[in-house]
């Protein structure tokens, strides 16, 4: 079952980054009503924005931290909200051994996870989760499109 949960036109790197701080006001709602550890896979090429995009979610869910692209570390924690938001990035991976060696499997169960370049890890995101597909249709404008896996 897919849903869809928003789309959007952003004009700027802050419209994107408030179409983060949406997604993130979603998830707390239902992290209000008990549902537990949200998953969101992200798409889009090479300074799409997806980075841009968790720094409005982390504004939601970890007020005050900075989010900086995890390139070299994979994963980033930021701990400033009532639940830990685990940020990665999959660009390097290459298979599930690499998963497992940082842990990936780990964090999914300990909070609130969004990856980038979740194409490298396909068959290995967890149901249900939300997706974020960025389009860059533009210098300064991309189409974004959430839905929701179940
Ligand atoms: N509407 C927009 N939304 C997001 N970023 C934009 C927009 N217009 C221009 N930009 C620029 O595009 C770049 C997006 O960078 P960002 O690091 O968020 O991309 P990314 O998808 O995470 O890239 P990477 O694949 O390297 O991790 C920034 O330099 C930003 O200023
Ligand atoms: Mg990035």
């Amino acid at each position: 079952m897919e849903q869809t949960i928003g789309t959007y036109v952003c004009g700027s790197e802050a419209e994107t980054e408030s179409a983060g701080e949406a997604l993130a006001r979603t998830i707390e709602e239902k992290e209000e009503e008990g549902v537990r550890g949200a998953f969101v896979a992200m798409y889009g090429e090479l300074g799409a924005g997806k980075t841009a995009f968790v720094r409005g979610m982390a504004r939601v869910l970890s007020p005050g931290s900075t989010v900086r692209s995890p390139t070299y570390t994979v994963v980033n924690e930021y701990g400033r909200g009532k639940v830990p938001l685990y940020h990665f990035d999959l660009y390097r991976i290459t298979d599930d051994d690499d998963l497992y060696s940082v842990g990936y499997y780990d964090y999914i169960d300990r909070g609130i996870c969004v990856a980038e370049w979740s194409e490298n890890a396909q068959d290995s995101l967890p149901s249900p989760r939300y997706e974020v597909k960025i389009d860059k249709t533009g210098e300064n404008t991309r189409n974004i499109a959430v839905s929701y896996i179940g």
